[in-house]
């Protein structure tokens, strides 16, 4: 029987581990009351979304009622961009974000942008960091938010926050900062980062996909996104997902426990990963900011490759995701890579490998092997041109 492909997908999402099932294993049946509810079955479900709130806040370094679970990532960020901007909409009606943006957070924005408020769209150096400088050359008497994400999904450059806080704070203008993939893979603190508001995706750190959380600093309001009954104290209607909670506390606790172990093995592996492919592999380019870099991030460019077809041929041995897709009309690289100004005889052929907890030595080998010979397979039947 065909055994499952090497998995290198972990920015994309991660299994749920063992342990986090464990915890939620008695939730799925037995803990099934609804924690509005004063009888037994609500106090022991109200008494796990508690535990869970907690358990997030820890690893943050934040208070318990700084935390309101959502769904996840993408509602999360819609919670504080919409939220954010219609309650201040008095105040002004700009917002500053970033070209590399998750659609999650540039999404929101465009949605208010056809609401009559003006967004201004930073760009990035060649590593895809956003020069804090320039975020203070965008402000105006109309900003009342600045949405820059804590790490990049397809390149893994984390962002200079405290620098980028430094010139908000200056100013008087609020701060929140898309963490959903930096949690679980660096530290993250709202307080060392100076954020009014963070977002974080259960999915990327080993708890289920559908929840999430979002960190409101205290004293700091927004206005519904979902109205409802009075869940997450006003701030988030909905009968709470306690199984996902309950999980996503737990993947939190593990976090807290492990991070160091979990940072120096996907480095290592992500390390050796890269270094295989190019010590096999010529025209070679690697992405994203050299030094401020996630741990498990590797964005590589195969000149003259087509992602997809590279994708394509390694598809039943290795998981990986593109950052280009070939159409009918011709590629279409990813926003990101262009706002990075990857050449696009480089960006055309990107893969995003991302190590996670599971991965292996003996992956990332086989992983080089496949990936080098399917290079050279497709290179020998399309050569790249020459420069
Ligand atoms: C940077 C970033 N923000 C937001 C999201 C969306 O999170 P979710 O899938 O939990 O909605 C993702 C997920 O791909 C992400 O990578």
């Amino acid at each position: 029987m065909a055994s499952d492909p090497i998995y290198l997908d972990y920015n994309a999402t991660t299994p749920i581990d063992p342990e986090v099932a464990e915890a939620m294993e008695p939730f799925l049946h037995r803990h099934f009351g609804n924690p509005s509810s004063s009888h037994s079955f609500g106090v022991t479900a109200n008494q796990a979304v508690s535990a869970a709130r907690l358990q997030v806040a820890n690893l943050l370094g934040a208070e318990p009622e700084e935390i309101v679970f959502t769904s996840g990532g993408t509602e999360s960020n819609n919670m504080v961009i919409q939220g954010l901007a219609r309650r201040l909409a008095s105040q002004g009606r700009h917002i500053i974000t970033s070209s590399v943006e998750h659609p999650a957070v540039l999404e929101p924005c465009y949605v208010l942008e056809k609401d009559n408020f003006c967004v201004t769209i930073l760009p990035v150096d060649g590593g895809g960091r956003v020069n804090p400088e320039s975020v203070g050359h965008a402000i105006t008497s109309e900003t009342t938010l600045i949405s820059i994400m804590h790490a990049n999904n397809e390149v893994g450059t984390i962002q200079p926050m405290a620098e980028i806080a430094a010139v908000a704070r200056e100013q008087g203008i609020l701060l929140h900062t898309d963490a959903a993939q930096s949690v679980g893979k660096i530290p993250v603190r709202p307080d060392e980062l100076g954020v009014d508001f963070l977002s974080l995706a259960g999915h990327k750190l080993y708890a289920p996909k559908g929840v999430g959380a979002l960190y409101i600093r205290s004293g700091r309001h927004l206005d519904r996104l979902i109205h409802g009954a009075s869940h997450e104290s006003g701030r988030r209607a909905g009968t709470e997902n306690v199984l996902g909670i309950v999980g996503l506390g737990k993947a939190c606790g593990m976090v807290a426990e492990q991070l160091g172990v979990d940072f120096a093995h996907s480095e290592t592996l992500r390390n050796r990963l890269w270094e295989g492919l190019s010590s096999r592999l010529a025209d070679l380019r690697r992405n994203g900011d050299p030094e401020a870099c996630l741990p498990n991030t590797l964005s590589v460019s195969f000149r003259g490759i087509d992602a997809t077809a590279l994708l394509a041929e390694i598809g039943d041995r290795v998981a990986a995701s593109a950052g280009a897709a070939c159409h009918s009309e011709g590629v279409e690289v990813s926003s990101v890579l262009t706002a990075m100004q990857v050449p696009v005889d480089y960006a055309m052929g990107t893969v995003r490998f991302s190590v996670g907890r599971p991965t292996t030595e003996a992956e990332v080998d086989t992983a080089v092997q496949m990936v080098s010979e399917a290079v050279e397979r497709l290179r020998e039947t399309a050569p790249p041109p020459s420069r």
